[in-house]
Order: structure tokens, then C-alpha cells, then sequence
């Protein structure tokens, strides 16, 4: 039995001398170290026999264990430093590589357009007001005098909310934002209707038109809306407010021209021109040769609208106007289509 502990502790330590990762060595231990390995039968054969033998053998069978233990020990250790020498190597970091830059974000050409006019309102003294995207047919059409079979009504033209069929006043998304104009005409006026407060204020936020698409037209857009009321504004305002609008936003020659033009809920109306600023009035592509470029309508509040907002229109007069950002983004930078505002086209948003 000595000779088989002699035997057991020779193969084991020659095996162990072939192990070279952790899998084999935990196999090792099992084989030699573990329930059923040799050595263990052998701490179970002590009980049989012979007393005289039983000291000799079990101080010897706790030598081999000893030393199997100890020299498992030390490979672990050497495989532990081993496995940390390739970590090093392979994670090895060159501390002397140049960093890599931060990509920032940017803003939305949209919504830089949109802030700058924020900018150039504000010092007109103009307030920010926000209104519904979701409307009622009342508030969209109804109270802005639109007639009961005006074209924009039709199904055609407008994303109606379905299920919220109200025979006479159905849901639909807003198609401008001049619902807004009675949204607000009725909360100034509610805070004090015998003696209404004047109001100077832009609506901005996303429409919505049932629309074919195409490079000029999209389903969704923004519009800026401005309204003024008060007791003594003119037409006269109105150009002096849009001219300097656009000079601040197109540049300080450029020059604006009143279109008459018609708005159920303005009367007069026109729609504004501003000289072509790619050729000077000359006439070129952009401006399809005419000299003059189309951005925005407007005109002096309807009375029935004042009205139906709460100012008496025998005492109030005020003006709106309706702007349209994705145009006017379009025309500064010389954008072809507008369907590009919607693409999320890293080429094209990159660029501003
Ligand atoms: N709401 C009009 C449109 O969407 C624009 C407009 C606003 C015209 C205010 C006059 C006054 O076309």
C-alpha cells in the first residue's frame, strides 16, 4: 500500500505538469484530490487494517495529501499569473493615441428659424402664446368666419379625429394655427370684458393638412401666427411690424410688398412678397423669374372674429398674420425640397 502511495503521488504530480489552464487543473483536483479519487479510497481502506499498519499508511497517506494539496496551491498561483500577463497584454492601452473628438448635436433647421423669430418678436414686444394642436371644427373654421362649404372644410383637406364624430363639430387636427387667435381673444377678454386688455402676442406650433406630398408641401409643418388687438391699430402697423420682420430676418435692404389678397377671417388680407434676395429683384430660378418671393399672409381681424373673441369690433381693431418657417428656412438657405425637414438625413442636418 506504501508502493500505491508512491505511484498515486508520481502520476499525479507528472500530470499536473502538463496542465496549463484553469479547466484542466479543477479536473486534476477531482481526479486526485477528489471523493473517488485513488488517494481518498485509500483514507477509506484504513479502517481494515491491521493495527500496527494503520499508523504508518495514514501518516503516509496524509503526506501525499499534503503535498498534492501544496502543489495545487502553487499552479493555481502560477496559472493566476499567467491568465493576469495576457490581460495585460491584450487590454494594453497606448496612452500616447490623440483623443477622439465629441460629435455635437445640433439644432433642427426649423427650429433655429423658429428661435430666431422668437428673438425678433420679442423685441417687438410680442409674447409667446400656445395653442392646441388638436381642435374643433367650432375653433378651426366655425368662429373665423369660415362659410359652412368653404373647400378647406372637406374631408379632403383635413386629418378629422375618428370616433369623435360630432355631427356639427367634429374633431380634426388644426390646419393653421389661427384657432389660437380665438383661444387667446377669449382668455384677455374673459379677465375683463367690459374693458378687454390690447393683445400682442405669436402662436407658433405644428398644422396639419390631409395633403399630396411634395417638395413644396407636407402634411406636417409649422406656421408662426401673430395677432395684435387694440384700440387704435392701423394697417399701417401691420406693414411696419412685417417689414421690419423681414428685414431683420432676410436683411436689412431687403424690400416687402403688400398683395391684396382674401382670408375669411381678415378683412383686407393680403399676402406679403419680399424682393428675391438671390437675384435682386432681376428675376432668377428662385424666384421663378418674377423678381419677388411669396412668405406669408395676413391682414386686419375680420369683426365677426373680434367679435367672436371678445372685443367689440366698434372699439378694437387688430391685425394677424400667419408665417410659415419651413418656407422661410427653405428660401435662406436654398433648400429644394421640403420633405428634407422630415427625413432625419444626417447629410442634410449636418450642414446647418
Ligand atoms: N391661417 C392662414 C393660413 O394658414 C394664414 C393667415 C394667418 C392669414 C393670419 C391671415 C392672418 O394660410
Amino acid at each position: 500500500m506504501l508502493e500505491n502511495l508512491d505511484k498515486i503521488q508520481a502520476v499525479a504530480l507528472a500530470d499536473l505538469e502538463t496542465i496549463d489552464d484553469q479547466g484542466a487543473l479543477e479536473s486534476w483536483r477531482v481526479a486526485n484530490l477528489g471523493r473517488s479519487s485513488p488517494l481518498m479510497s485509500i483514507f477509506d481502506q484504513l479502517g481494515g487494517l491491521p493495527k500496527e499498519e494503520r499508523p504508518i499508511i495514514g501518516r503516509r497517506a496524509n503526506q501525499v495529501k499534503g503535498t498534492l494539496e501544496n502543489k495545487l496551491e502553487e499552479k493555481t498561483e502560477q496559472l493566476n499569473a499567467i491568465q493576469l500577463q495576457r490581460t495585460l497584454e491584450t487590454e494594453r492601452l497606448d496612452v500616447t493615441l490623440p483623443g477622439r473628438k465629441v460629435v455635437y448635436g445640433r439644432l433642427h433647421p426649423v427650429t433655429q428659424t423658429l428661435r430666431q423669430m422668437y428673438q425678433i418678436f420679442a423685441e417687438m414686444g410680442f409674447q409667446v402664446y400656445l395653442s392646441r394642436d388638436v381642435e374643433t371644427d367650432e375653433y378651426n373654421f366655425q368662429l373665423l368666419n369660415f362659410p359652412p362649404h368653404h373647400p378647406a372644410r372637406e374631408m379632403q383637406d383635413s386629418f378629422y379625429i375618428e370616433g369623435e364624430y360630432e355631427q356639427d363639430n367634429p374633431l380634426l387636427l388644426r390646419t393653421h394655427t389661427s384657432p389660437g387667435q380665438i383661444h387667446a381673444m377669449r382668455e384677455y377678454s374673459s379677465s375683463n370684458p367690459q374693458d378687454p386688455p390690447p393683445i400682442r402676442i405669436i402662436l407658433p406650433g405644428m398644422c396639419y393638412r390631409y395633403e399630396q406630398i411634395s417638395a413644396r408641401y407636407e402634411s406636417q409643418f409649422t406656421q408662426v401666427e401673430g395677432l395684435a388687438v387694440g384700440k387704435n391699430i392701423t394697417f399701417s402697423d401691420l406693414k411696419g411690424t412685417l417689414s421690419d420682420f423681414n428685414k431683420r430676418i432676410f436683411g436689412k435692404n431687403v424690400r416687402s410688398r403688400f398683395r391684396a389678397s382674401h382670408f375669411p377671417f381678415t378683412e383686407p388680407s393680403a399676402e406679403v412678397d419680399i424682393e428675391c434676395f438671390v437675384c435682386g429683384g432681376l428675376g432668377c430660378p428662385v424666384c421663378k423669374r418674377t423678381g419677388w418671393l411669396e412668405i406669408l399672409g395676413c391682414g386686419m381681424v375680420h369683426p365677426t372674429v373680434l367679435e367672436n373673441g371678445g372685443y367689440d369690433p366698434g372699439i378694437y381693431t387688430g391685425f394677424a398674420f400667419g408665417i410659415g418657417p419651413e418656407r422661410i428656412t427653405m428660401l435662406r438657405h436654398r433648400i429644394e425640397d421640403i420633405r428634407y425637414f422630415w427625413a432625419n438625413d444626417f447629410r442634410f442636418l449636418d450642414q446647418f
